[in-house]
C-alpha cells in the first residue's frame, strides 16, 4: 500500500470526530495516520484521549495572542510534525486568512448542518425552528469564509417531531463519526482516483482555444479547430491498449524529443504503444506527485504543434520578439 497520508486534527473540547478519525486510522487498510492532535486549550479531553493512544499532541493557549500570532504557533506546530492535512475537529477559533491560505486545498472541517444551510453556531435549533424535516453533517474545505468551502460529503438525519436541539446533535453526532473518516479517506486518496485525474486533465485541455473533447477507441480525447477538420491534441489513457497506468498522451517534435524525455525521466515519461511510434508521449498521472502546471504546459505544447495556422499566427509573431 502507499505511504499513509500524515494528518494533524485540532480539537477545543471532547474531541469525538477526533476519537472517530483516530480509531479508524487504526485499520491498516487506512489511507491515513494521525501525526498530531493540537489544541488551544490545554484541558481538551480530546488531549487526554490522543496521548492515550500514543499520538503526540500540542496546546498553546490563545489567550493574550493576536490571531495571527497564536495561528503561527499552531502551524509552526503542525508543520514540524510532518502532516500534509489538517483536519479540524470541534476546532472553535475563527482561523487567520494568512493560516487558511497556508493549507489551501489541504484543511478539511465538519459542521453539524446540510451546508450551505445554518453555517455558524446553534444550528440544530434553528433548523428545528425553521420547521426542516431533514437536517444533518457536511464536511467541507476550509477557505477563509466561515463554513464555506466546497461540500465534500454530506449525511442528511432526519428531524424527529418532538426532538429538542440535544437529541438532534446526539443522532447527528453519530452521523458526523461515520462520515468523517470516509470522506477524509476519499479525500487523500484523490489522486489516485482516475476519475479526478480525469477531471483536472479536461480542465486544463478545454482551456486551451478552440477545444472540444471527443472520445477515440473508448479514450477521452481533446482536439483542437472545428468539430469536423480538429485533430487531436490529446487523450487520456487508462488501460489504453493494455497499457496499466493512467497517463496522458501528448505530443513531442518527433522521435528524438521522445527519446529524449524518456531518457531524462523515465519514472514520468514512457513511449505509448501505437501512438508511440509517430513521437507522441505518455506522462503518468498517478504518481502521486504530478505538477499540474507542467501538465498544463505540455497539453499547450501539443495544442501548438497541431492547432490550424489561424490560430498559432499571431504567437509565432510574438514568439519572435
Ligand atoms: C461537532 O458537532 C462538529 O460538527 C462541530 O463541533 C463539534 C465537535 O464535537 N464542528 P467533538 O469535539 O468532535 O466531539
Amino acid at each position: 500500500m502507499a505511504e499513509k497520508a500524515k494528518i494533524a486534527i485540532l480539537v477545543s473540547g471532547r474531541g469525538s470526530n477526533m476519537a472517530a478519525l483516530v480509531y479508524a486510522a487504526k485499520s491498516t487498510d487506512c489511507p491515513y495516520e494521525i501525526v498530531l492532535v493540537a489544541s488551544n486549550n490545554a484541558e481538551a479531553p480530546g488531549l487526554k484521549l490522543a496521548e492515550a493512544e500514543d499520538i503526540a499532541t500540542f496546546a498553546h493557549s490563545h489567550q493574550g495572542l493576536s490571531r495571527e500570532e497564536h495561528d503561527k504557533i499552531m502551524h509552526d506546530a503542525i508543520v514540524h510534525s510532518g502532516a500534509e492535512y489538517v483536519v479540524l475537529a470541534g476546532y472553535m477559533r475563527i482561523l487567520s486568512d494568512g493560516f487558511v491560505e497556508k493549507w489551501v486545498n489541504r484543511m478539511l472541517n465538519i459542521h453539524p448542518s446540510l451546508l450551505p444551510k445554518y453555517r455558524g453556531l446553534d444550528t440544530y435549533q434553528r433548523a428545528i425552528d425553521a420547521g426542516d424535516t431533514v437536517a444533518g453533517c457536511s464536511v467541507h474545505l476550509v477557505t477563509t469564509e466561515l463554513d464555506d468551502g466546497p461540500v465534500l460529503g454530506q449525511t442528511e438525519v432526519a428531524i424527529l417531531p418532538d426532538d429538542d436541539a440535544e437529541r438532534l446533535a446526539s443522532r447527528i453526532l453519530i452521523a458526523e463519526h461515520q462520515l468523517y473518516p470516509k470522506i477524509l479517506a476519499k479525500y487523500v486518496t484523490r489522486e489516485a482516483d482516475p476519475a479526478w485525474i480525469l477531471n483536472r486533465v479536461r480542465e486544463r485541455a478545454l482551456a486551451l482555444t478552440e477545444t472540444h473533447e471527443r472520445e477515440s477507441f473508448g479514450s477521452p480525447g481533446w482536439r483542437v479547430g472545428s468539430e469536423k477538420t480538429g485533430k487531436y491534441f490529446a487523450y487520456f489513457t487508462q488501460k489504453l491498449h493494455g497499457e496499466a497506468s493512467v497517463g496522458l498522451l501528448v505530443k513531442t517534435s518527433g522521435l528524438d524529443e521522445q527519446a529524449a524525455l524518456i531518457d531524462a525521466d523515465p519514472d514520468l515519461y514512457y513511449a505509448p504503444k501505437f501512438y508511440g511510434k509517430s513521437g507522441w508521449i505518455a506522462i503518468r498521472l498517478n504518481t502521486g506527485r504530478t505538477d499540474w502546471d507542467h501538465i498544463a504546459d505540455w497539453l499547450y505544447k501539443s495544442w501548438r504543434l497541431v492547432a490550424p495556422k489561424r490560430l498559432t499566427k499571431m504567437i509565432d509573431i510574438a514568439d519572435q520578439f
